[in-house]
């Protein structure tokens, strides 16, 4: 079946709910059973019948179906939110003693949780060059047990060598995690490139309208009842609405995520022509270092990359984003609509040097005419330049 197809009937049951094409939102904490022997029978089947709101709702569980269908995993396991989802994976792996490794531009959030939660613990964290490939064996040590991956990564969207990485870390018995949430499953499949733990912040593109917190981390039947267990005990647990409005979303994620990409490449390209613009770091781009590996291993770019402009003054850079009027200034990104952010993450970067000529923005390219975007940023460069 191609993914298209699969996208639309994955964890469809309609005859479980009375042929109503999508399963409803079952609002549900205590789950009743009518006999002892009944409740003692499914205390034994926590995780695969529905006991209890916190182990899913059957709101949750098409969710996750139709996510590991996507992913081509066995199980997937939903969260509370993209970051729960990053956690739940990370410490399914990790113990006290553990050391880890994370490629330098992950998700900024994720080198907090090693550095401010998991040190005090006794896990250790090694950061890594994210062109490192098969170099990474170099750096695995005997108390290894997760290389994380993100790929491309945050705000700098530099590409990672996904499977010579993890063919490293199976040699090695050491578990891999990828935060997958840039191509989603539609455009990259981890777990057939040899990743173990596949996380997406379906509060990106899964639910793709701004409008719910939820995260999902997929996985092989073994690595299941870790996952969930860990999710379970420090009580992440999705609201069936997430899971719903989740479900609802992925329904048209081809449609929109190949929308998403027409739209940013051709922005992108436009912004490569600008004389504002010193790169664009979206691996789509034939120039791009990570193009030949985005080429490679995923099947689509979705509409998030980031620009570093020449040098101009934060007043220049407010000219410019304070009046776009159809890019929104705020946090995260996957929903319909165009977005932009300041970034800078010299602060944060341990083993590389990153080096701009300017003033960096990461842009979130919507389903709006990119005509329209362009005119906006066109006019949004005119106020820079009068700024300057
Ligand atoms: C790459 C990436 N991973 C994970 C997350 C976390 O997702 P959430 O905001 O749902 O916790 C985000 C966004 O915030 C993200 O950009």
């Amino acid at each position: 079946m191609k993914t298209e197809t699969r996208i639309v009937s994955a964890g469809r049951h309609p005859e479980q709910h009375f042929g109503a094409v999508n399963p409803p939102v079952y609002r549900a904490s205590t789950i009743v059973r009518r006999s002892l022997a009944e409740w003692r029978d499914v205390r034994n089947r926590i995780f695969d019948d529905v006991v209890y709101g916190r182990f899913g709702t059957p709101t949750t569980k098409a969710f996750e179906e139709a996510v590991a269908a996507l992913e081509n995993a066995d199980r997937a396991v939903a969260v509370s939110s993209g970051m729960a989802a990053c956690a739940a994976a990370i410490l399914s792996v990790v113990k006290g003693g553990d050391h880890m490794l994370v490629p330098d531009n992950a998700y900024q959030p994720v080198r907090k949780l090693a550095e401010n939660f998991l040190k005090p613990f006794g896990v250790g964290a090694t950061y890594y060059d994210p062109a490192i490939g098969a170099g990474i064996a170099d750096l695995i040590r005997d108390d290894t047990s997760l290389i994380w991956l993100e790929a491309p990564g945050s705000q700098t969207m530099e590409m990672q060598d996904i499977p010579a990485i993890a063919a490293v870390a199976r040699e090695r018995g050491v578990t891999t995690g990828i935060d997958n949430t840039w191509a989603t499953p539609f455009f990259f499949k981890p777990l057939d490139f040899g990743v173990d733990l596949s996380v997406n912040a379906a509060t990106k593109y899964l639910v793709g309208h701004s409008d719910a917190m939820l995260g999902v981390v997929s996985m092989r039947a073994e690595l299941f009842e870790k996952v969930k267990i860990t999710a379970n005990s420090v009580g992440s647990c999705p609201g069936s609405e997430e899971c719903y409005l989740g479900l609802r979303g992925l329904r048209t994620l081809a449609v929109r995520l190949k929308q998403h990409e027409a739209n940013a490449l051709r922005v992108a390209q436009w912004f490569q022509q600008r004389p504002e613009v010193n790169r664009v770091l979206y691996p789509a781009l034939p120039d791009d270092p990570g193009h030949a590996l985005w080429k490679r291993d995923f099947s689509g770019a979705s509409g998030l990359f980031s620009v570093i402009l020449e040098p101009a003054s934060e007043a220049q850079i407010a000219a410019m984003v304070d009046h776009l009027e159809h890019f929104g200034l705020g946090a995260s990104w996957g929903g319909y609509e165009s977005l932009v952010l300041p970034f800078d993450p010299t602060g944060y970067r341990t083993v590389t040097e990153w080096r701009a000529a300017g003033p960096c923005l990461r842009f979130h390219i919507g389903l709006e005419n990119p005509d329209d975007l362009i005119a906006d940023l066109e006019a949004g460069f005119d106020r820079l330049r009068a700024a300057g």
